[in-house]
């Protein structure tokens, strides 16, 4: 069964052709350059590059997959969380698709299409899975106990990690998008320069990030305007150590409460260079196996979604052409 799979949640117009297991095409257009300007994202410039990009990337999609409109079997699109207006871009987008094929429709959401982005790759990974989310918008830890049933056990009290990558990349003057700025900057800094306390978040599983924003903006002001290369990259080092630390605290810290060895580390910052170095160390110590998606599925991607939509497929399920887009939403437990 091929399906197709559309993401317009943010910044990122992506469309995709998969069959089971297999991506036979993955485009993603990236409107960073769009944005940069503006040091974010600009929801609603970000709805009107998903209009112009979608049927452009459709046909892209197509051809890379070498396969005609005619024979996708179904049409899935990410509906929630995200931007409002760019999701109702790519659901109409999605459903008109669809309806005009006379071809069964699923909307999915876009953290379930993290979470089984590792499957993607992985024939080995099985139920049950620690599954960390480490995006934008997101920083949340789930027991994955099976398709279709997550019970989050900790998530973030403010910001997400790849958030605060962006704005202490955007303090430290690095540009848009920050996080792979900051994680490449902080390859050339000394991550023992700067002291960022670990968030006191007690004995449960959630996660904070916005005490390191304050406290890099602390150093930052430190230096009266003078920030030198070597600060900015001591500075960068530092954090992505902290924030790398914390991370993998959590990990380690709900691997030994709920005795499962097995992780899934899904999401734009999965792609981080140090969180994946340190990761395979960590998950050595532990005895855990760690699943990590390759740097093209940890980011925004239509092959995720379009995974997703053939899994409710396949248990019999499709989405009405009433289904809405929704900005924020839980996961089914
Ligand atoms: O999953 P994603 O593409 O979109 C959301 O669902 O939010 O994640 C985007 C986030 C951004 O904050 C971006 O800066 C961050 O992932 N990111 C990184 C890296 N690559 C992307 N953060 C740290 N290191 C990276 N290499
Ligand atoms: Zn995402």
């Amino acid at each position: 069964m091929k399906v197709l799979g559309i993401e317009t949640s943010c910044d990122e117009t992506a469309i995709a052709v998969v069959e089971g297991k297999k991506i036979l095409s993955n485009v993603v257009a990236s409107q960073a350059a769009a944005h940069a300007p503006y040091g974010g994202v600009v929801p609603e410039i970000a709805s009107r590059h998903h209009v112009e990009n979608l049927p452009v990337i459709l046909e892209m999609a197509l051809k890379e997959a070498n396969i005609s409109l005619e024979k996708i079997d179904a049409v899935a699109a990410t509906h929630t969380p995200g931007l409002l207006g760019a999701l109702l871009i790519g659901l109409q987008f999605g459903k008109s698709l669809a309806f005009a094929l006379q071809k069964p429709f699923i909307g999915v959401n876009h953290l379930e299409g993290h979470l089984a982005s590792v499957f993607l790759e992985n024939e080995e990974l099985e139920y049950p899975y620690l599954g960390l989310i480490v995006s934008g918008g997101h920083t949340h830890l789930y027991l994955v106990k099976e398709f279709g049933c997550y019970q989050l056990l900790g998530a973030t009290r403010d910001d997400a990690c790849g958030e605060a990558y962006d704005k202490i990349a955007k303090m430290l003057g690095l540009g848009f998008p920050g996080g792979p700025l900051l994680d490449k900057t902080a390859t050339r800094g000394n991550p023992k320069a700067f002291r960022f306390t670990q968030p006191k978040v007690g004995e449960c599983l959630d996660f904070s990030f916005s005490g390191f924003k304050t406290a890099a903006l602390l150093f930052v002001q430190k230096q009266n305007g003078n920030t030198s290369q070597q600060f900015v990259q001591d500075l960068a080092a530092s954090f992505q150590e902290a924030a790398t630390n914390f991370l993998l605290d959590r990990l380690v810290k709900a691997t030994k409460q709920y005795k499962l060895k097995k992780w899934a580390i899904v999401g734009g910052v999965a792609a981080n260079s140090a969180l994946r170095k340190k990761i395979a160390a960590v998950s050595s110590e532990y005895d855990c196996r760690t699943f990590i998606p390759s740097l093209p599925l940890c980011g925004d991607n239509g092959a995720m979604i379009a995974y997703v939509g053939s899994q409710y497929l396949k248990k019999g399920f499709a989405s009405p052409f009433s289904l809405n887009a929704q900005a924020t939403s839980e996961l089914p437990s």
